[in-house]
């Protein structure tokens, strides 16, 4: 039994996953589910690292006893007071009253905030350093990946990286919790989604957290989603980099709102155009249909953007004014960028997209186009210019 739980050395894994839930922070879509992960150190002393939602108490209490028995365990440490991980610290002291929280100073005040726990604790700094006997711990402040609190705790005798929700990604883990025993197709673009949609606003704390942790010998990446990292460690840092410096391929992503089709056809034409001009990767989504999850993920894959939306009632398409809102947040960097919009008795969303220009400081290849009303020879010539330009500018990448 306890073998189904092991990573390497003493170290266990004793995570759940969620099959039930249809929206991560009541927004994001879960069509794989997600696990929350959560990992035992047995050793002379014993360790918990983060737990998991609350309502999985039950399950994650087996899975720990499973392990340790009814051996009490000595620290909980918390690297991430999201709830989606922090969720059971107070069923967790009130299981174990003996166990030392440990935290940082932020921690220590969300952990009394969120649950009323209070009690005995091991506050740590930069650096800092617990044995648990033959393992040695040592804790790397790493604010904003995702909140201010986050810190990641290091493993020194097996180089365990216990990461918090950095490298972390969507999907369950059906069975097997190791990369190297899994199958894990989805969860590479279930890394993309994840990082984009959660994380994405904090690319320069990753690109700090990253160059912190640049120098430590690492054997296994444990986050609190998706796989435990063994066999695709240089993949998994790499994708995480890239993300976080906003770095994307060579493709465009055209996000376009219609009501009843004049604007998707700029839109097509302008797809055929960039397609005509050798752009192969081309990504189209009516912001009525797809999910700004899978949208947003999209924008940090490619280099190209192009946002198209008719007029409605003086102002853009709400859908789309959603989107820009979206990228805003994110501070999304150095995409290149064209846009276009349609209106049938007086323009409003060319013009306003202006604003989102000057505020997103995205490189703008082409002059917007605007149609009144329907398709005429000259928005088609105008589409087609536009298309061309972005073309051109992502072909001198
Ligand atoms: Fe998975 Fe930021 O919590």
């Amino acid at each position: 039994m306890e073998q189904k739980t092991l990573i390497k050395g003493n170290v266990h894994y004793v995570g759940v996953n969620d099959r039930t839930k249809h929206r991560f922070e009541a927004m994001w879509p879960l069509p794989y589910g997600v696990s929350y992960n959560s990992y035992l150190i047995e050793d002379e002393m014993i360790a918990l690292v983060d737990t998991v939602e609350i309502c999985y108490f039950e399950v994650y209490l087996r899975k720990i006893k499973q392990v340790i028995g009814d051996r009490p365990i000595n620290y909980l440490i918390i690297n991430h007071m999201e709830p989606d991980h922090s969720g059971c610290i107070r069923l967790i002291k009130q299981h174990y009253p003996d166990i030392i929280i440990v935290g940082n100073k932020q921690t220590f005040s969300m952990i009394e905030g969120f649950y009323g726990v209070t009690g005995e604790q091991y506050m740590v700094k930069d650096g800092d350093y617990l044995a648990l006997g033959h393992h040695k711990l040592r804790f790397y402040m790493t604010p904003m990946v995702h909140w201010p609190e986050t810190m990641m705790t290091y493993d020194e005798t097996d180089g365990i990286l216990f990461s918090g929700d950095g490298f972390g990604c969507f999907g369950t883990l059906d069975g097997g919790f190791i990369d190297s025993r899994m199958n894990v197709d989805k969860h590479w673009d279930e890394m993309v989604r994840y990082y984009s949609n959660i994380v994405g606003k904090y690319g320069s704390p990753v690109q700090k957290a990253l160059q912190k942790l640049s120098t430590l010998s690492i054997s296994a990446i444990c986050s609190t989603h998706g796989p435990v990292w063994m066999e695709n460690i240089p993949k998994v840092i790499e994708i995480y980099d890239r993300l976080s410096r906003y770095d994307a391929d060579n493709g465009v992503v055209i996000v376009y709102g219609s009501m009843y089709g004049n604007t998707e056809e700029m839109a097509e034409t302008i797809a055929a155009e960039l397609s005509a001009q050798g752009v192969k990767n081309i990504v189209m989504h009516n912001v009525s249909k797809s999910h700004p999850s899978y949208i947003i993920a999209d924008i940090f894959r490619y280099k190209g953007l192009i946002i198209g939306s008719p007029t409605y009632s003086n102002q853009i398409f709400p859908e789309v004014e959603s989107i820009l809102s979206k990228i805003l947040s994110r501070e999304v960097k150095g995409r290149y960028l064209a846009y276009f919009g349609s209106f049938t008795w007086a323009g409003a969303a060319v013009k306003r997209m202006a604003e989102f220009v000057e505020k997103s400081r995205f490189e703008l290849v082409s002059d917007p186009v605007e149609m009144k009303q329907s398709m005429s020879d000259l928005t088609y010539t105008q589409c087609q210019y536009l298309a061309r330009s972005m073309a051109h500018r992502l072909a001198k990448e």
